[in-house]
C-alpha cells in the first residue's frame, strides 16, 4: 500500500492514477473540502485529514509500505512543508515504511531564504539521517504550470513573462515526474539517491511563447514587465496581507533565478529510470493539441 499525500495536487493526482492504472494499493491522503471524487472512482482508498494535524499522520501511515511526500503549502511552509514532513518521516519509522519518497525542489541547496526552500532543504537533512530508505526527487517547474498559460495564448496570443526573459529552466513534464516517483521505491539505484528532474531540454523563458506559437500557430504578444513591478506588487500586499507577502517570497525566488538540470543530471535521471524525458511542446501537444480543456490538470 502506498501513501500519497497532497494526492488532489497536480503532481499527487497523477501518481495516483499511475498507481491505480498499474494496480497498486494507494491511500489517498485529502482535505474533507477538496476535489477527490476522481481518486475515488479511481479506486484509491481515500483518507480524509489535515497534514497540519499530526494525529491525521499517525492514523494514515497505519499499514503503509511506500509513503510518497507530494503535498505543497501554499502559504504555511512551517506547518506543511516543514512540520508534516517531520510528522511523516516520524510515523514512517514507527511504521516500518520500506521506502519514503520526497518532492523537493531544484535549487533547494543554494541557501534561498524563501520559506519553502528552507522548509525542504531541512525536510530533506531529517530524511537522510532518519535511518529510512529513501529517494528524493528535486525537480524544476512542473509543465502543467503552463497550461493554463497555453490556454490563454491559444485564445489570445498573450503571454505574460515577469523579468528576465533569458533565464533558463528544464521544465519537467509532470507524469515522467510521477512516473519516476512510483518506481523510486523498487529502483535500487534509486535507494538513498537524490536526483535533479527536469525536462528534455534547457529553455529560455522567451522559448516558452515561442513554443506555444508553433503549437498554435498564432503570433505571440508578449508582456514582459521587469522584475522589480512584481517587487513592488509584493510590498504593497505587505501592507494589508504580510502572511502572503511572505508566501509570495517562493514565487520571487523562482522568477530571480534560473532553474535548471545539467545534461549530465538528464542523462543520469533517463539511465536510472530508462526513459526518456519530454520536452514541453510535446507535453503541451499532448494536453492541449485537439482544442481540449485542462480543467484541474
Ligand atoms: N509546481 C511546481 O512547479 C513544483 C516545482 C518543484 C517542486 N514542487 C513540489 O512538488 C510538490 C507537488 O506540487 P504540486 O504543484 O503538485 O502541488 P499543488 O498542486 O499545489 O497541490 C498541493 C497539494 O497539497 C495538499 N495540501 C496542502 N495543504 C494540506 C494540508 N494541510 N493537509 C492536506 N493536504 C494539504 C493540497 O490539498 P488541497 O487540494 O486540499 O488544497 C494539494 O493536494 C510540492 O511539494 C511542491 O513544493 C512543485
Amino acid at each position: 500500500m502506498f501513501l500519497v499525500t497532497g494526492a488532489t495536487g497536480s503532481l499527487g493526482r497523477r501518481i495516483v492514477r499511475q498507481l491505480r492504472e498499474q494496480d497498486s494499493s494507494v491511500r489517498a491522503f485529502v482535505r474533507l473540502y477538496s476535489n477527490y471524487g476522481e481518486l475515488e472512482d479511481r479506486g484509491a482508498e481515500v483518507f480524509i485529514g489535515d497534514l497540519t494535524e499530526a494525529r491525521d499522520i499517525a492514523k494514515a501511515t497505519r499499514d503503509i509500505e511506500y509513503v510518497i511526500s507530494c503535498h505543497g503549502s501554499g502559504k504555511d511552509a512551517q506547518a506543511v512543508d516543514y512540520r508534516a514532513n517531520i510528522d511523516l518521516i516520524d510515523h514512517a519509522i514507527a511504521n516500518n515504511v520500506k521506502h519514503f519518497v520526497f518532492i523537493s525542489v531544484l535549487g533547494v541547496d543554494r541557501g534561498y531564504q524563501a520559506p519553502t526552500f528552507k522548509a525542504k532543504r531541512e525536510v530533506e537533512k531529517y530524511l537522510m539521517a532518519s535511518g529510512l530508505n529513501y529517494t528524493i526527487l528535486r525537480p524544476t517547474g512542473f509543465a502543467n504550470n503552463l497550461l493554463p498559460l497555453a490556454e490563454r495564448f491559444r485564445d489570445t496570443g498573450l503571454y505574460l513573462l515577469i523579468g528576465d526573459n533569458q533565464n533558463r529552466s528544464s521544465i519537467v513534464s509532470t507524469d515522467d515526474l510521477a512516473k519516476i516517483a512510483i518506481a523510486s521505491v523498487t529502483n535500487s539505484s534509486a535507494q538513498n539517491q537524490v536526483f535533479a528532474v527536469g525536462g528534455a531540454e534547457v529553455l529560455t523563458r522567451e522559448d516558452i511563447p515561442r513554443i506555444f506559437a508553433e503549437v498554435f500557430q498564432r503570433e505571440p504578444i508578449i508582456l514582459n514587465p521587469p522584475l522589480f513591478l512584481f517587487d513592488g506588487l509584493r510590498s504593497g500586499i505587505g501592507l494589508i496581507n504580510p502572511q502572503l507577502e511572505q508566501s509570495l517570497g517562493t514565487l520571487r525566488t523562482l522568477l530571480a533565478h534560473e532553474f535548471y538540470c545539467t545534461t549530465e543530471e538528464i542523462t543520469r535521471l533517463e539511465s536510472t529510470f530508462n526513459l526518456k524525458m519530454e520536452s514541453v511542446r510535446s507535453f503541451i501537444q499532448r494536453y492541449l493539441g485537439s482544442g481540449l480543456s485542462t480543467a484541474n490538470e
